[in-house]
């Protein structure tokens, strides 16, 4: 069984993040979605929270075991615990590529089985990103393109409250 981790913050998950789960999901048998439990960030949501919107947005894709979780520490270290050789990354536009390359190749220093696949989001969602919604929400903006349906009404909650 291919396994593979979809790491991020996901605060909150957006319509990119969702497109780039199904695109995983059609090529490995198991994707674990796992949120990063960051203590030095203060982020909109919990983290229990951010796995319960994931949880609630993803769709069934058959063939494909999907499951949402958190963890501490190191990816490289979190992807050997359960089993996944693959890291996903999504890539917008060049610009991100820079990093994302630093951090494949630490990752791959640390675990030397651990490779990184980059997957293109669709052009579609290019420009977005989970700071743009909190700003767009945060100012009366709207997120209903952004976001996934069933989680727009909680997302917009808490960022008006
Ligand atoms: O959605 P984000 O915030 O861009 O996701 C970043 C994430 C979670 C993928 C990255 O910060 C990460 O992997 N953090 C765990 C610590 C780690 O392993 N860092 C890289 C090697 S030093």
């Amino acid at each position: 069984m291919k396994t593979a981790v979809y790491p991020g913050s996901f605060d909150p998950i957006t319509n990119g993040h969702l497109d780039i789960i199904i695109r995983a999901a059609n090529i490995f048998d198991r994707l674990v979605v796992a949120v990063l439990n960051n203590s030095s960030k203060t982020p909109l949501f919990t983290v229990e929270e951010r796995v319960e919107l994931i949880r609630d947005s993803i769709p069934k894709v058959p063939g494909c075991e999907i499951e949402v979780t958190s963890f501490d520490g190191l990816l490289a270290d979190f992807a050997q615990s359960i089993g996944a050789t693959t890291v996903i990354k999504g890539l917008r536009a060049v610009s991100d590529f820079e990093y994302e390359f630093q951090m494949a190749l630490a990752n791959r220093k640390i675990n030397h089985r651990l490779d990184t696949a980059f997957l293109m989001t669709s052009e579609r969602y290019m420009y977005l990103s989970s700071s743009l919604v909190r700003d767009l929400g945060r100012y009366g903006g709207d997120i209903s393109d952004f976001v996934p349906l069933k989680i727009q009404k909680r997302v917009i909650d808490k960022l008006r409250k």
